[in-house]
């Protein structure tokens, strides 16, 4: 039975960008495989080779893979629907292109790749228009982040999804969760046996995860400066990297078995008070074109979060990101405990530092270790030296777009990767009071400089406790 994609906000950015290369770049690697259609589906009046040829331009700036027959191939199978999808009258629309394309009965893959106000009727339509039910051939949907902008609202999109499809059918997208280095800190625990003893409060000091970015509000203020820092990044991307970090072994390898522990880590999450926050703005965010004179939206924040459970009791996670900061870096530094007694003579300059497990994100792949060795000729002098692992130099395989993974396991039924609607409830419900504290408080934000990795604030936070933010255990111009 062949398989149909169906986009909905198909001359979108997104669809461009991501969607569509992500697609053409599985078909041209031979993984897209069985009979397929890609429906884009939008209001903006294409023929379908009017939409094949803008998608051809996409693929052609955001794919390496691109060759021109491997294109025709594909192409033959990519065709557009002009419709409104906010109206029920649109999907009828739909309907009667879909029975041209599909020749007979088809599964469905149903993409939500639209403004998230839309969520709710699209969803809605597609029941109303009886396009979820599933007589033989499966029908599933993909829907986009953000979910919702607080627990009421998640709640409510959840409830109406699950209106008209099972829980089962439902895939909410963290592309976070795509990425090949975030799935793999689930296999280095849990593949290996020399790191999972050493993973608790008995050898963990401290862990922190930063997620840094370059890049500044740019174009996207309307959206930005309602969300800020704590939705666009906390929420989801890095609470997903918290779990995977955080989480107890599940007893096998299943969507749902994995997902139960997840929940289990965000239920051990101490409730967020405002002194476990930073809140930060890069200085000149107030100037960016779009954004609310006074906004004292967060472009930055630094959190502390205490899991109380067995493992983690103890030991504080901090976990940083902002925009225009120093450096594009995504990282975790597990840092160990001080040796419990320190037997070299510490009056020959030496510096000791505690090991640190850099697990990275991206962009330069890999994890090292950084531990004490001692220096050649010297008494009793030590440093810190860098044990390396790079994806590049291990694997001759490409590390290839998150999307590319989702949107596969979405087609093979596999939602171990996406998250499950209890799961964005309990993330939200985390975030709230802090988001709450955040948007009430008559505290401004400490200001940072583009370019820095934050307000001085965050620094002053860790050394309250006698900690620091350890320099990047991935980038090579930091010590
Ligand atoms: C998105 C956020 O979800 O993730 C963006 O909306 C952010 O603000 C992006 O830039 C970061 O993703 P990545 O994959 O570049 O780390």
């Amino acid at each position: 039975m062949s398989t149909t994609i169906l986009i909905f906000g198909a001359s979108g950015d997104l669809t461009q960008r991501k969607l569509i290369p992500a697609l053409y770049n599985k078909y041209a690697q031979g993984q897209l495989a069985g009979e397929f259609n890609i429906v884009g589906v939008s209001r903006t009046s294409f023929s379908h080779d009017e939409f094949r040829q803008k998608m051809q331009q996409s693929v052609k700036e955001f794919s390496k893979y691109y060759d021109d027959a491997k294109w025709s191939g594909f192409a033959a199978q990519v065709w557009y629907i002009p419709a409104d999808a906010n109206t029920i009258e649109g999907f009828e629309v739909i309907k009667s292109g879909l029975v041209n394309i599909e020749e007979g009965e088809a599964n469905r893959l149903y993409y939500l790749s639209v403004a998230p106000f839309l969520y709710e009727s699209i969803i809605t339509n597609l029941g109303s228009a009886g396009m979820h039910t599933e007589n033989g051939a499966w029908r599933r949907i993909i829907i986009e982040k953000p979910f919702g902008t607080d627990l009421a609202t998640a709640r409510q999109l959840n409830t109406i999804t699950h209106r008209t499809f099972h829980e089962s059918q439902v895939y909410r997208i963290d592309h976070y969760l795509g990425k090949e280095t975030a799935q793999n800190i689930f296999f280095f625990r849990f593949a290996n046996t020399i790191f999972e003893p050493v993973w608790n409060r008995n050898y963990v000091d401290n862990i922190q995860i930063t997620v840094a970015e370059t890049v500044d509000v740019g174009s996207r203020a309307a959206y930005y400066d309602k969300a800020g820092v704590l939705r666009d990044m906390f929420q989801n991307h890095l609470l997903q990297l918290l779990m995977l970090t955080a989480m107890e072994p599940p007893s096998s390898f299943d969507a749902d078995k994995l997902r139960n522990e997840k929940v289990k880590v965000l239920e051990a999450i101490r409730p967020l008070q405002p002194d476990d926050a930073i809140l930060g703005q890069y200085s000149g965010y107030l100037h960016a074109e779009g954004i609310a004179p006074h906004s004292s939206t967060p472009t930055y924040a630094a959190v502390r979060f205490n899991i109380d459970n067995w493992r983690w009791r103890g030991v504080p996670f901090y976990i940083r990101s902002g925009k225009a900061l120093k450096a594009k870096i995504t990282e975790i530094l597990v840092e160990f405990k001080s040796p419990p007694h320190m037997l070299f003579d510490m009056k020959e300059g030496n510096r000791f530092a505690r090991n640190v497990l850099a697990l990275c994100i991206q962009p330069d792949e890999g994890i090292h270790l950084k531990f004490e060795a001692k220096i050649p000729g010297t008494a009793q002098a030590f440093r810190s030296v860098d044990m390396e692992f790079h994806y590049q130099d291990a694997f001759s395989e490409p590390i290839s777009d998150a999307y590319e993974r989702l949107i596969l396991d979405a087609v093979q039924g596999d939602a171990s990767l996406f998250t499950r609607s209890d799961e964005i409830e309990a993330a939200w419900r985390l975030f709230d009071p802090l988001i709450a504290y955040a948007e009430n408080t008559s505290q401004q934000p400490a200001i940072y400089e583009p370019g820095t990795w934050g307000p001085i604030e965050s620094d002053i936070f860790l050394a309250e406790e006698k900690r620091r933010w350890r320099k990047s255990g991935c980038l090579h111009d930091e010590d």
